[in-house]
């Protein structure tokens, strides 16, 4: 396992002349924050804020957005990396180039679609499957002090009772297939407009378990894992899903209104942060009290 160097507050130096600049920063050694789906609202939103410490790897499918993000992210240490996450050997060529910049102190794992946007199968391997794909490639590459972070859905927030394949949960690493059909078939129960809907939320409740999944894992070598799961946020996607649940979730959450893509940045650099150090294991719901005010049901009908 690689060692990251955790950040630690040192001692200013006696003499200021030997005070490191600017210039000196960013020549020392830099650890890199890899941000799949750079290229959108969330990805790009916590690349601006980590590039303020982190050299930074944006890896998106779409060349064209990943080239625009880049330069809008304006920053001298920044690597763009085509990718498709639910292709294991795309992945595992992200993480080749990411491992040859230095230290990985995090990977922010925003790459994800929609039910507007992909067949229930799509939504699977590239929610559940891509998931799987970021951990095997970065696992061995996180050691004490950095975080692998998973971007979720409140639509993974399944009642206890909802049946899950949780057997196939188990098997996702060496059965991959075994995993998209289990979801697949769970999600072929409800009636076929509201499939890729069901499909969407299994593949986000899979990365909620999968995450916790990781945990002790990755404590044993002092790295965090932890999911995010955002309720509607504004963003391209959001926007999609506004007609199809996601504007009703935001206008019956408890703010009734949706989240700024700030609101959601600033989460995700600090749960990736060395400030919330002690934070692993577990999901965070940044869904404006959405599920605090409506019933599951309701939630899952609506969620996106
Ligand atoms: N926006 C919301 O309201 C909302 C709500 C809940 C969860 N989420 C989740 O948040 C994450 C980020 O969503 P967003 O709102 O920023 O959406 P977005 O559409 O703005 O960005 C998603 C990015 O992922 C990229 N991507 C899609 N498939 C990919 C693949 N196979 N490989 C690599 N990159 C791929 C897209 O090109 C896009 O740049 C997603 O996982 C999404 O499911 C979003």
């Amino acid at each position: 396992m690689r060692d990251v160097r955790r950040p630690t507050q040192q001692d200013p130096p006696e003499n200021p002349a030997d005070a490191p600049n600017d210039d000196d920063r960013v020549s020392e050694e830099r650890s890199t924050a890899v941000v799949t789906g750079g290229a959108g609202g969330m990805g790009l939103a916590v690349a601006r804020l980590l590039a303020e410490r982190h050299r930074v790897v944006l890896a998106d499918l779409d060349s064209e957005a990943l080239q625009g993000a880049a330069l809008r992210l304006d920053s001298r240490e920044v690597e763009t990396a085509l990718c498709d996450v639910a292709d294991e050997t795309s992945v595992e060529r992200l993480a080749s180039l990411a491992s040859r910049r230095g230290p990985i102190a995090a990977v922010i794992h925003t790459a994800g679609i929609s039910p507007q946007m992909g067949d229930p199968e799509r939504i699977v391997r590239v929610n559940a499957l891509g998931t799987v794909h970021i951990a095997i490639a970065f696992r061995n590459l996180l050691g004490a002090g950095s975080c692998l972070l998973n971007v979720a859905s409140s639509a993974g927030h399944l009642p206890a009772a909802f049946p899950v394949p949780r057997h196939a949960y188990r098997v996702a690493e060496t059965q991959p297939d075994r995993l998209v059909n289990a979801i697949m078939s769970r999600a072929s129960l409800a009636p076929v407009r509201q499939r890729a809907g069901l499909a969407y939320a299994l593949s986000k409740h899979f990365v909620i378990w999968y995450s916790r999944h990781l945990t002790g894992p990755l404590g044993a070598v002092g790295a965090r894992v932890l999911s995010v799961s955002p309720g509607s946020f504004d963003t391209n996607m959001g926007r999609i899903e506004d007609q199809h649940g996601a504007g009703e979730l935001a206008r019956r959450s408890a703010l009734g209104r949706y989240g700024a893509i700030d609101e959601i940045a600033t989460v995700l650099a600090f749960a990736a942060s060395p400030s919330s150090g002690y934070l692993t294991g577990t999901d965070i719901l940044v869904d404006g009290g959405a599920s605090a005010v409506m019933t599951w049901r309701d939630a899952l009908a609506l969620a996106r």
